[in-house]
């Protein structure tokens, strides 16, 4: 089996590939990224590169790739930033990973990571299958930009495309990035680290989220789905679980002691607030839980395995 994961130097990317390799040590997992800042392990071939490049694409697509996991993105707060950035990464570096796909041997399976910010503006209290994509973001926009891509070229027999909405994965790891929703990870990481954090929404903020160890177990899952299985869309909203910043307090508080929460300042930034106010926070997501996808049991579960447990 020959795979390739984009983004692989990056939190999910680097993750998936390990959790790809421990379930098949004879996989030939190839990663490509701009960057790994984490460096690289020698089980993998690590391409450094930029994914809309078809130099690029040549190199780490060749003819007998079996699978393709297509994590590479800049990410929220990044594409609103630099808008020009972001449609190159986001919209045309997944145009040309599909087209380099049609050129295998045979359709390789592609899992896409798309985004709750798909959603954006007036929406329901609670989402669900049948809720209209309406991004409000340039991130947003470019993530339902590729999910039709995705379906349109499942659609043509050039690959076998699946879409995962994903929920904000909490907690990461390593220093805050220019998503967004980074602070739904940093309120809970720098304190447990001992580390002072501002907090720039209201602790009545809600967040949809998810694992980083359940969202991995969905890309697998996601793979191993039959084509069956997948709604003409190719699209699924991942489970989450839905909690304020308080809830989130509140678990680490019970895992980890009440004096890490005290770490925790609410500096409001309107910049921020802006964009997340814009996202979804409450779903029914039953097509994905007929598919066998897994939501966490709870945020206490989310806090221990950063702790390791
Ligand atoms: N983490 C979350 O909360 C979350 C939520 C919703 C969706 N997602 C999506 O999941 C995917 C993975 O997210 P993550 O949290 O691991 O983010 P990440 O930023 O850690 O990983 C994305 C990687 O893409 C790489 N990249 C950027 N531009 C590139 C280019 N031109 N060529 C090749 N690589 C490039 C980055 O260097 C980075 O390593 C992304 O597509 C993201 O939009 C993540």
């Amino acid at each position: 089996m020959r795979i390739l994961i984009t983004g692989g130097g990056g939190f999910l990317g680097s993750r998936l590939a390990q959790s790809l390799l421990a379930r098949d040590a004879s996989a030939k997992i190839t990663l490509v990224d701009i960057a790994f800042p984490n460096g690289t392990d020698p089980r993998f071939t690590a391409v450094t590169g930029d994914l809309a490049s078809p130099e690029v694409l040549a190199k780490v697509l060749p003819a007998d790739t079996d699978a393709v996991f297509h994590l590479a993105a800049v990410v929220s707060g990044g594409a609103e930033a630099d808008f020009d950035l972001g449609y190159h990464v986001n919209l045309d570096g997944t145009r040309a990973l599909l087209e380099a796909c049609r050129k295998l041997a045979k359709p390789p399976k592609a899992v896409y990571a798309s985004s709750v910010a798909a959603f954006g503006g007036k929406l329901p209290d609670v989402l669900d299958d049948t809720t209209t994509p309406t991004p409000q973001t340039s991130y947003g926009t470019q993530k339902v930009m590729g999910e039709y891509l995705v379906a349109d070229f499942t659609r043509k027999g050039m690959i076998d495309g699946r879409s995962l909405r994903l929920p904000t994965i909490v907690v990461r790891p390593g220093k805050p990035n220019l998503a967004a929703s980074s602070f739904a990870s940093s309120i809970i990481r720098e304190p447990l680290a001992g580390v002072d954090v501002d907090c720039p929404v209201p602790d009545t903020t809600g967040v949809w989220i998810l694992s980083p160890k359940r969202v991995v177990e969905a890309f697998v899952h996601a793979f191993d789905l039959p084509a069956s299985a997948w709604p003409t869309s190719r699209v699924v909203n991942l489970p989450g679980i839905t909690l304020t910043v308080r809830e989130m307090l509140d678990a680490m508080g019970r895992v980890a002691g009440e004096a890490k929460v005290k770490h925790v300042r609410f500096v409001p930034d309107a910049r921020i607030q802006g964009i997340v106010k814009t996202w979804p926070v409450r779903f029914r997501t039953d097509k994905a839980l007929e598919m066998g996808f897994k939501p966490d049991a709870n945020f206490d579960d989310a806090v221990h395995q950063h702790l390791g447990g």
